[in-house]
């Protein structure tokens, strides 16, 4: 059977170059030409650890790239993984996702076969039985679940290990009618992924388990970060024996209880939003989501009070921002809190000076000629008035007194307490630690 893939993201990609890698027979489609031009050659479009190396020999085997929807003709199930980007107003945009659901419906209107269209795109609950199912049956002139079956199949990959949650998913979620495409879809699930658990479920639930699953991972964030905040206040506490000690208790857990200036990134942000958006359209008080959003923009405030009470007015001051990729081992820097911290001093006049490994490029499409980009630390840290560290990189470990020799003024702020025991000859702050007595 042949397989579809349309979109190639970090989704689409990483899905079509393990299934091929797998024995499928994969087109994969994406309307960048660009895009599209790097993945024929090989290249991954963006930095993902260990994909371009998949992505390759998927290639020898059988993943065909296109750009056309309608090479899909004799696929057996198509996956839609196309972005599902935040609007102004907070509400997602399904632009893509019925732009692609349109021409899928041409495509349908063509066909004999009976393709399964399974949907991967993050969307609100509702999306697959009030948008895309109706325009699906109106473009094609067919009836869902006789000529062609509708299933909605979230996605719970983590940029950075992509290839390994593609390959080793903890949990497959189908929604879709009790019919025989979601048994088709089960069935290659069962054979794709040994002893993973599938949960056979409707539209609805299908839909709100991923936005409940990424607001669960935001709560957990924003509580830890609270407790930090409140380590602050506490002299010599450290966050992470708590977080560590919490964690031991099974009914915890001890995942995503690294405190830091907040969350960001493609999903979490945008999808608490989402989250609060329906549910108070619904006439649901979203209490809680409301609390964790607010929580992690106070993050960033308690380091722009840090600055101020040390190095004062920021105007004309001269800061380096360690870290703009909203996490370590991406160049994504799509809603990172980094980018945040950098756009509001920016503002208020200071001259910033940005070291990443490996999203200087994406920064510099933001930031263009408004900041300075250094790709050694030391010269970043340069003639600084304060080095704030923003993401986790595992380079920001080797930061040293000689590194830091040339400040201007030795202070620092370590969002991601990575130096905190390295007794630096600076004036220290991090999230979550007490101050030393
Ligand atoms: C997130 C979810 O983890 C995935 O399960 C989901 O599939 C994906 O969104 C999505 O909806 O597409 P991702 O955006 O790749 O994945 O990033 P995470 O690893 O969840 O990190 C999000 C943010 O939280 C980062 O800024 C990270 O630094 C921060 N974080 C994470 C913390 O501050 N502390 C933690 O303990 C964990």
């Amino acid at each position: 059977m042949k397989i579809g893939i349309i979109g190639l993201g970090f989704v689409g990609l990483s899905f079509a170059s393990v299934l091929a890698s797998r024995g499928y027979s994969v087109i994969g489609v994406d309307i960048d030409k660009e895009k599209l031009k790097k993945i024929k050659n090989g290249m991954v479009p963006f930095y993902e650890p260990g994909l371009q190396s998949i992505l390759k020999k998927s290639l020898k085997k059988d993943l065909k790239i296109s750009s056309n929807i309608s090479d899909l003709e004799k696929c057996g199930l198509i996956f839609v993984t196309v972005g599902t980007p935040q609007k102004r107003n907070g509400e997602i945009d399904l632009t893509m996702v019925k732009n692609v659901i349109n021409k899928i419906g041409k495509l349908l209107s063509k066909t004999r076969h009976k393709p399964i269209i399974i949907i991967k795109s993050t969307v609100i609950p509702g999306t697959t039985q009030r948008v895309i199912l109706p325009i699906l049956q109106r473009i094609s002139g067919k009836k869902a679940g006789k000529d062609f079956g509708l299933v909605t199949n979230p996605e719970f990959l983590r940029e950075t290990m992509a290839v390994n949650d593609t390959l080793y998913p903890h949990v497959i979620v189908l929604g879709g009618d009790n019919n025989i495409f979601l048994k088709k879809v089960k069935r290659f699930y069962s054979n794709l992924h040994h002893n993973v658990p599938i949960v056979l479920t409707n539209y609805g639930t299908a839909e709100i388990i991923k936005y409940a699953n990424n607001s669960f991972l935001a709560t957990k964030i924003s509580f830890i970060n609270q407790i930090a905040s409140i380590c602050e206040e506490i002299p010599n506490a450290n966050i992470d024996d708590v977080a560590k000690t919490i964690g031991l208790d099974p009914r915890i857990g001890n995942l995503f209880l690294d405190a830091g200036p907040g969350y960001g990134g493609s999903c979490l942000p945008k999808d608490v939003k989402a989250i609060i958006g329906f549910s108070t359209k619904m006439g649901v008080n979203s209490t809680l989501f409301t609390a964790v959003e607010k929580i992690n923009e106070q993050q960033i405030n308690s380091i722009m009070k840090l600055l101020k009470q040390n190095i004062g007015k920021t105007q004309g001051k001269k800061i380096a921002v360690l870290g703009i990729a909203f996490k370590p081992e991406t160049d994504d820097t799509r809603d990172s809190v980094s980018v945040k911290l950098v756009s509001r001093l920016v503002k208020l006049g200071a001259k910033i000076i940005i070291h990443d490994p490996k999203a200087i490029e994406n920064a510099r499409k933001i930031f263009h000629d408004k900041v300075k980009y250094q790709k050694s630390v030391t010269l970043a840290v340069k003639d600084c008035q304060c080095a704030i560290i923003m993401t986790g990189w595992k380079e920001y470990e080797k930061i040293n007194n000689e590194t830091i020799k040339h400040m201007a003024k030795k202070f620092i702020i370590d969002s991601r307490r990575i130096v905190s025991n390295k007794n630096l000859n600076a004036k220290y702050f991090a999230i979550g630690l007490g101050q030393k007595i």
